[in-house]
């Protein structure tokens, strides 16, 4: 047969995508810069519908027309090298997707020189690690309405589906949407990673649990409203031992340093640019860097002052529901600002990005996938012009439920000295966002007194300046 598609780069999410889609009865193209790793991969899989090319130009002449070519190579410069060498083989009409984990203004800039020359361009998030994309991963694809339909059928037959069969992609919009909902899902997954991980710290040293203790709560969590996937592994997590003959958890051997690779700052650094409030994720970034500073922590907890001994007495079945209230209210609090930052990006750069449909394919297949995603599919069923999920009746519910339980474990963990970004920062902005009236009026008072910046008045439309002081 003559490939459908072809997979170039043969890292290992390229490979997994290339079997998932000969899997769904697909010839595929496969290319790789490095010739060897092409021609293990189909020796590897001789019995699979795998055509290599060790040129590029053999690769793209393989192909049925229009070409549709997944670009699944380091994202950055290798990516525009990719594209630049492809490029001259190519004809109007032709497909290039890439699959990276691409910063969305790079797809943004790439969808425009390659449009110019009648080549579509589509930025694909593609979420759910190594056996996601094997076995069914989330997709989140953005650029030209009319390349998507070129390649929908394949992209929907390999995707995950949700619990009622949809299957986890949608065309999400023109342009970079796609790698910039990818980025907003990323910065979601920091921010339930440094939830579920303060979560733990509590249950450890607040509580005294032991992991298997820690196991068993997460695994009880993980069959009510908090069901996800990161519950999940985490309860996984906490019973596996040390393979090197400690004794001990493995989670207990590991360094508590935590790294990154940029995703969930991009996302930050967006929210700064696009001025929306999107603490809970950046205090995530902040605590992975924290983190890292594991020399300077050490020696400073060596110097700085402990907690003065507080007698706080502590009712250990009491206090372990509150954190578990606690944990859904404040990943409430980030999905909130993250699908908030998604609406203001989408007017800024006109994308027109459908919140329910985001929702549903965030259902399986990708990191984040949870319960949660269900209501927030409903809340904007009902209201697809929703400004805040907070305002839905469902998160309005959980809101007066839980947010008692939100304030005693923050107040809690902050007079035992544990450190609480994640949930101090979800109950601040929840006070933020309902507060009619901020102390912002003395700012910008402070801003028209030393600068002469002026400020707006409560009962008069206008700029005013106030004579605070009469020249010398
Ligand atoms: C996914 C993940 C994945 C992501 C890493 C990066 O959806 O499968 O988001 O694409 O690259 O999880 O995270 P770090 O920055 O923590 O390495």
């Amino acid at each position: 047969d003559t490939p459908q598609i072809g997979v170039a780069g043969m890292a290992v999410m390229g490979k997994n995508l290339a079997l998932n889609i000969e899997s769904r009865g697909y010839t595929v193209a496969v290319w790789n810069r490095t010739g060897s790793k092409t021609e293990a991969f189909v020796k590897d899989h001789s019995d699979k519908n795998l055509v290599p090319s060790y040129t590029i130009k053999d690769f793209v002449n393989s192909l049925e027309k229009p070409r549709r070519i997944l670009l699944m190579v380091k994202a950055g410069q290798p990516t525009d090298d990719v594209i630049h060498e492809i490029l001259p083989f190519l004809d109007k009409g032709d497909v290039l997707i890439d699959g990276g984990n691409t910063f969305f203004k790079d797809t943004m800039r790439r969808n425009a020189e390659l449009d110019s020359s009648g080549i579509n361009f589509i930025g694909m998030g593609v979420s759910g690690g190594e056996l996601g994309a094997l076995k069914g991963p989330a997709l989140m694809p953005g650029g030209q309405k009319e390349a998507y339909d070129l390649v929908a059928p394949i992209l929907t037959k390999i995707a995950a589906k949700a619990p009622d069969g949809t299957p986890c992609v949608a065309y999400i919009g023109p342009n970079g949407a796609g790698h910039y909902v990818k980025m907003i899902h990323n910065g979601i997954e920091y921010g339930d990673e440094e939830l579920i991980s303060e979560s733990y710290d509590l249950m450890k040293n607040v509580l005294g649990m032991s992991d298997d203790e820690m196991a068993k709560t997460f695994a009880e969590w993980n069959k009510g409203e908090l069901s996800s996937y990161l519950i999940d592994i985490t309860s996984k997590i906490l019973t596996y031992k040390d393979d090197l003959g400690s004794g001990k958890p493995i989670v207990e051997m590991i360094l508590d340093r935590a790294n990154n690779k940029g995703t969930g700052k991009w996302s930050s650094e967006n929210a700064l640019e696009l001025q929306v409030p999107q603490s809970v994720i950046t205090e995530s970034v902040y605590a992975r860097y924290i983190s890292m500073m594991k020399d300077e922590r050490v020696n400073a907890s060596k110097i700085l002052p402990e907690v003065v001994n507080k007698d706080i007495k502590i009712d250990k079945d009491k206090v372990l529901e509150q954190i578990r209230e606690a944990l859904y209210f404040s990943k409430i609090m980030s999905y909130a600002q993250g699908f908030e930052q998604m609406e203001i990006a989408s007017a800024h750069y006109d994308w027109d990005l459908q919140y329910e449909q985001i929702a549903s394919i965030w259902r399986a297949g990708c990191i984040i996938r949870a319960k949660l995603l269900e209501p927030i599919m409903n809340a904007y069923k009902k209201n697809p012009q929703l400004k805040n999920i907070l305002l839905d009746d469902y998160f309005k519910d959980i809101a007066g439920k839980y947010q008692d339980a939100a304030r005693n474990v923050t107040s809690l963990a902050v007079q035992l000295g544990r450190p609480v970004p994640g949930f101090s920062s979800a109950i601040t902005y929840y006070d933020q966002y309902r507060s009619a009236q901020l102390p912002a009026n003395l700012i910008q008072a402070m801003r028209d007194y030393f600068g002469a910046h002026t400020f707006e008045r409560t009962d008069r439309p206008g700029n005013f300046h106030y004579t605070w002081y009469k020249e010398q």
